[in-house]
């Protein structure tokens, strides 16, 4: 079998390119290193293009017949994308009807596609279950439900079948340690927690402490990206077994405070974090946790990596790396 991951060179593509390697599966990377990295390709073909380019596209097609698509490349900040909505459009949405026209004109049937919870905007119920309304609240989350809604036209129109895989929050890094979160600027909570564990940054801002939960800050759903990219091979499975699209929401049904999760740090790196109390950040819902069940039923999704503590101690891994390579460079 023979798969291109589009965003092979991120965080969440790269993971997956490694898992599809061990499966003996040949893997073309489609990457611009606009937030990817080049030191996160460590196996398979790259081919170095951009998915608003039709022409790098069609090429990367013609060389290889590719069974699947996993389609990474996306940009996912949700505040730069209420100052610069064109952009997501652009990239998420107009970037993924390039890649979807030019896998239809080369005969793929299966496409992957990394969605995400902010197709749901603020929750009116929680667990956030498959039927649950979607009402974006970002040009971010608009562009992944747009894509949505073009795959199942793609599929009434052209056979192409996909499964959309909404992330809850991804976290965590390889077990062995030569993968893990990179951006840039950081905005996640697990790697900003890090480091200011590893002395990288003085402190990590908690924003907000008086939402309606236990403790009063936010409850987000962790899931871990092995775990994420297992999905995706059940997704492929799925695909080649059924024929039929689908969505599904991917977390572990249990969410974590911020204050939880700053507390499993400390448990991990064995000493306290510097935090600071910070403004509420616009834009964010107080809990945000996944119903799973439809993945665990159907794909038979069954996430090894669910405990907080085990996600923390792979991401505490990477850091550990990372703070050591930005000493020796400095
Ligand atoms: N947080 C802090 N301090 C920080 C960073 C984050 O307190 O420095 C808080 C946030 O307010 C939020 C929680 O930690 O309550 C998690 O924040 P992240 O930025 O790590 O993640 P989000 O929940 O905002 O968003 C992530 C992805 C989105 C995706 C969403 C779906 O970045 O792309 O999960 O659940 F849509």
């Amino acid at each position: 079998m023979r798969v291109l991951v589009t965003g092979g060179a991120g965080y969440i593509g790269s993971h997956m390119v490694k898992m599809l390697l061990e499966q003996s599966v040949e893997v073309a990377i489609f990457d611009n290193f606009s937030t990817g990295h080049r030191d996160a390709v460590l196996g398979g073909t790259l081919v170095e293009g951009d998915i608003l380019d039709l022409s790098a596209l069609d090429a990367a097609f013609r060389r290889n017949r590719f069974d699947a698509v996993m389609h990474f490349a996306s940009l996912i900040q949700v505040e730069e994308s209420m100052r610069e909505p064109a952009k997501y459009f652009r990239n998420n949405i107009v970037g993924t009807v390039h890649l979807l026209d030019i896998a239809v004109a080369h005969g793929v049937k299966h496409f992957v596609f990394s969605s995400s919870a902010a197709i749901f905007g603020e929750p009116c119920y929680t667990p956030i279950d498959e039927e649950h309304p979607t009402q974006p609240l970002s040009p971010y989350g608009f562009s992944k439900l747009a894509v949505e809604r073009v795959l199942a036209d793609y599929e009434r129109a052209y056979g192409l079948h996909s499964i959309s895989l909404r992330y809850f929050n991804a976290a965590g890094a390889d077990p062995e340690g030569n993968r893990g979160e990179a951006h840039d600027p950081e905005t996640h909570l697990i790697p900003l927690i890090l480091q200011a564990a590893s002395g990288r940054r003085g402190s990590v801002k908690i924003y907000g402490d008086d939402y309606p939960t236990a403790d009063g800050t936010c409850v987000r759903d962790y899931v871990h990206v092995v775990d994420l990219c297992d999905a995706h091979l059940l997704a492929l499975e799925y695909l080649r077994r059924t024929n039929r699209s689908a969505a599904f929401n991917l977390g572990n049904s249990r969410g974590y405070s911020v204050k939880e999760v700053i507390g499993a740090a400390e448990r991990v790196v064995g000493r306290s974090v510097p935090v600071e109390r910070h403004d509420r950040r616009p834009g964010d819902p107080a809990i945000l946790v996944a119903d799973s069940t439809r993945a665990k039923a159907e794909l038979g999704w069954r996430p090894r990596f669910d405990d907080i503590d085990t996600i923390v101690r792979h991401a505490w891994q990477w850091e550990q790396r990372l703070a050591k390579k930005e000493k020796v460079a400095n």
